[in-house]
């Protein structure tokens, strides 16, 4: 693991009201952590300190002097690397940025807190205190409490209130964050404590359904023993060590944003965001300009591989600035699944949101591969009249082939599953859910005109699956009652060649589009272990696309296309003639047909589009590209 360099410079300013205990307070913190002391009042010049005793309020330009001399002060201990503690009122928001410029987030502000009635009782107990007790209404007038410090109530004795600082303010001994400890935050904690990292994990705290989250689970594992568990955002933030790397596990969307929100004031200059959720990629690169603007890195990364993955390795699709990306990456790399060749199952995919693009289109060919499975069962079943276990069985040593894949032997596990006698599969209510990975795969697809047509027909496939009327109409199977298995695999086999085609060539288009200059073998390489879609094909494409090729114009593929071709129509015809939706095959057949066979249908649209709008055309009679126009 990477050390850790960063030199902790402790400069603790506790503000509030006069009277609320600064001094008291800083004095003993001071003492506490063997750090310098230093009264903010000590530093007023003699005008204000006579304006002070005479009563009258000291104006925002009388204290503006005398804050830019006190940050001068801080300025020079943080250079110094020396700390110190210091008690000024600091009530307004604006004094405390010009106390804190240039600082680069190395304050650490507590704020005692109390009503106006306990301090003025405090400030007429006191003997000799110079402030006349009408000026405490004008600091309280005057306070913008702060959101970003400590704050400690003063009704607690001062051991108290130091016990409190330091507890809350611990030397920063971990060198990586995680926030969100959901089932795949969990294993990636797992994970990441398993490779020697100290760790600092945060999660939510909600009354009554999520409390003490961080800790307890801590407590659950041996690994974790060294990790420190954290409700308090706060806390948790600095007791990760600057530049500070923080791996969101966290839901998509509007809350990673309110995360985000959340998290950057306690942030520096420096340190990285990493977010490991399937967020969309446009979302990835605007929130990389919003933390670019506080000099804070965003790294956006694909993590596949569900909970099993994460936490033995899962495959990891990272993008964004390549030097934020080199502080993260040792600790990505420790954590990846590794190839055949013991290389990590992550590695740096480009600019932007590039790695939640590819991400997205992962899940994409992933929805397609469940599908064509699905297909293949429902063949299976409902043509040959296998039961789930032969189903199993015959999927089984399919594995044992080229067709060896994660979701296939899943499926396997699946279709043996039983529930009492039964098959736990016959009791799965028909409706597919999603969780929008697929849905934006196949908007991008069609924003980039790309004929990711299989990931389409998968994603159609769920949600018809939610809203068709059962038994429109009866109809009883017909034509059909077996279909080889032979065919059946093979029209398989042609089917994952063309979706896996379909899912590269729309990483590649976004590429070239958004110039992001992916590296296509790279990404299949990353996919052969760790991910969902990890399989024996990918290992194969992963050594084709080297070649910097189209898969279709590799003669292996186009070999096995050809050879499988006719059973993807036959398996395609017997279906749809037994009424069985298989839309997954039939989009791999149709773009197949479309690529296979020069038999023009688009001139007819282009004239029809000429006809009733003049939108002109292209002749082929004409290598100009000229675009021609008829009056039909
Ligand atoms: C992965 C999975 C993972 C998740 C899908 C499920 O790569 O580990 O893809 O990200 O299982 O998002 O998506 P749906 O709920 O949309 O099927």
């Amino acid at each position: 693991m990477p050390q850790n360099t960063w030199v902790q410079t402790s400069i603790y300013i506790i503000m509030g009201v006069s009277g609320s205990g600064k001094t008291t307070v800083g004095q003993l913190l001071a003492q506490h952590l063997s750090l310098k002391f230093l009264d903010a009042d000590d530093f007023h010049p003699s005008e204000n300190v006579k304006k002070m005793h005479t009563g009258i309020p000291l104006t925002d330009q009388d204290r503006s002097g005398w804050l830019r001399a006190l940050n001068i002060k801080i300025a020079a201990q943080i250079k110094a690397n020396k700390g110190c503690v210091i008690a000024c009122s600091a009530l307004k928001s604006a004094y405390r940025d010009l106390l804190s410029a240039n600082t680069q987030g190395q304050i650490t502000w507590v704020y005692l807190k109390g009503d106006f009635d306990t301090i003025s009782k405090r400030i007429q107990s006191r003997k000799g205190h110079f402030m006349p007790l009408s000026l405490l209404m004008s600091q309280f007038d005057l306070l913008e409490e702060p959101t970003d410090a400590i704050t400690i109530n003063i009704e607690q004795d001062p051991d108290g209130i130091i016990r409190e600082i330091t507890n809350k303010t611990m030397m920063p001994t971990s060198e990586f964050g995680l926030v969100g400890l959901g089932v795949m935050g969990k294993s990636l904690s797992r994970n990441l404590a398993q490779k020697g990292v100290r760790l600092s994990l945060f999660n939510r705290h909600e009354t009554g359904t999520e409390e003490k989250v961080a800790e307890t689970f801590i407590s659950e594992f041996e690994e974790l023993s060294q990790a420190q568990g954290f409700d308090d955002l706060r806390a948790f933030v600095c007791s990760i060590a600057a530049p500070r790397k923080v791996f969101l596990m966290i839901q998509a969307g509007k809350p990673t944003d309110d995360f985000l929100q959340k998290i950057i004031p306690f942030l520096s200059g420096g340190d990285v965001i990493i977010d490991g959720g399937n967020s969309h990629y446009t979302d990835t690169k605007r929130r990389m300009d919003t933390l670019a603007a506080h000099q804070i890195g965003f790294i956006g990364t694909g993590v596949s591989g569900g909970e099993a993955g994460a936490l033995n390795g899962p495959s990891i699709m990272p993008s964004g600035n390549p030097n934020d990306y080199a502080l993260v990456k040792p600790f990505l790399e420790a954590i990846a699944a590794k190839d055949v060749s013991g290389k990590p199952c992550c590695a740096y995919m480009g600019p932007d949101g590039s790695g939640h693009f590819i991400k997205m289109v992962h899940n994409g060919i992933e929805y397609a591969e469940m599908q064509l499975i699905a297909e293949v069962y429902a063949c299976l079943r409902y043509i040959n009249g296998h039961t789930p276990d032969q189903i199993a069985n015959i999927l089984e040593e399919w594995s044992q082939t080229e067709l060896s894949s994660y979701l296939l032997s899943i499926t396997v596990d699946i279709l043996r599953k039983k529930e009492g006698d039964n098959s736990l599969i016959d009791y799965i209510l028909d409706k597919a859910g999603n969780k929008g990975t697929g849905n934006w795969a196949t908007v991008a697809a069609a924003e980039l005109g790309m004929p990711a047509t299989m990931i389409g027909a998968a994603l159609f496939a769920r949600y018809t699956s939610s809203v068709r009327t059962q038994n429109l109409y009866s109809r009883s199977i017909k034509g059909v009652d077996y279909i080889t298995l032979n065919s059946i695999k093979n029209a398989y086999s042609a089917a994952r060649l063309l979706n896996h085609y379909q899912g590269f060539e729309l990483i590649r288009a976004a590429s070239s589009e958004f110039k992001w200059g992916v590296k296509l073998p790279e990404i299949a390489r990353i996919w052969t272990n760790g991910c969902i879609i990890r399989s024996a094909l990918m290992e194969e494409l992963a050594t084709i696309l080297q070649k910097d090729v189209h898969l279709l114009s590799e003669k292996s593929i186009q070999d096995r296309l050809h050879h499988t071709y006719q059973d993807l129509v036959n398996v395609g015809m017997d279906m749809a003639k037994a009424g069985i939706s298989i839309p997954c095959h039939l989009a791999a057949l149709d773009f197949l047909n479309a690529h296979t066979h020069y038999l023009p249908t688009a001139h007819i649209i282009q004239a029809q589009r000429d006809y009733f709008g003049a939108h002109t055309y292209q002749r082929n009679d004409d290598d100009s590209g000229t675009f021609h126009h008829t009056i039909w």
